[in-house]
């Protein structure tokens, strides 16, 4: 199993996995735009006899990064992958003082007891509850890791 950088060769199968597995998948437009063109993004894919089975995706912006989708298709969950792609997520942040990222920072559904157990188990807390954050009206966690602080 490997994780490394994903290229736009990697675009039609993070969609499908996007497809399968968020609620409220970013169309094949947006997933382009954060493959193609947002500077800020990254996407880390992970592979597993040359398929990829997961991802994650984020961005850092001065001292503080943000985790906007991490997934793994269903056959592969529960054997630790998200938390490696969260750990390799935290490998790529500039090693530079100037540049240090401070805290990492996500929204999670309420409702997703998976993703926020994950999150926990990692070292993420819960700041605030944003109120009907999503199109469908369900609210979510404001969770944060403070990587200074430890
Ligand atoms: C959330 C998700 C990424 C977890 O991936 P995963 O590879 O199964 O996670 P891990 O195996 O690293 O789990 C780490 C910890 O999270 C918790 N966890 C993960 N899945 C869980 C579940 N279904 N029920 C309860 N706890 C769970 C456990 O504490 C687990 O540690 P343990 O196995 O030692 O008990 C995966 O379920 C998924 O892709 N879901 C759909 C997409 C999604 O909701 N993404 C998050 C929002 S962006």
């Amino acid at each position: 199993m490997i994780i490394r950088e994903a290229t736009l060769n990697d675009f039609q199968t993070v969609n499908e996995i996007e497809k399968s597995c968020f609620v409220e998948p970013y169309n094949e437009e947006h997933l382009l735009y954060e493959f193609k063109e947002n500077p800020l993004n990254k996407i880390l894919v992970v592979e597993d006899d040359n398929n990829v089975i997961g991802f994650i995706n984020f961005m850092i912006t001065f001292n503080s990064a943000t985790i906007t989708q991490v997934a793994v298709i269903p056959e592969y969950r529960k054997k630790g992958i998200a938390t490696k792609l969260l750990k390799e997520m935290e490998k790529t942040f500039p090693k530079d003082i100037d540049d240090v990222v401070e805290n990492i920072t996500l929204e999670v559904r309420k409702s997703n007891f998976a993703a926020i157990k994950l999150y926990e188990k990692d070292g993420y807390e819960l700041v605030v509850e944003k109120k009907h954050y999503y199109k469908d009206g369900e609210d979510a966690l404001y969770m944060v890791k403070r990587l200074l602080c430890r």
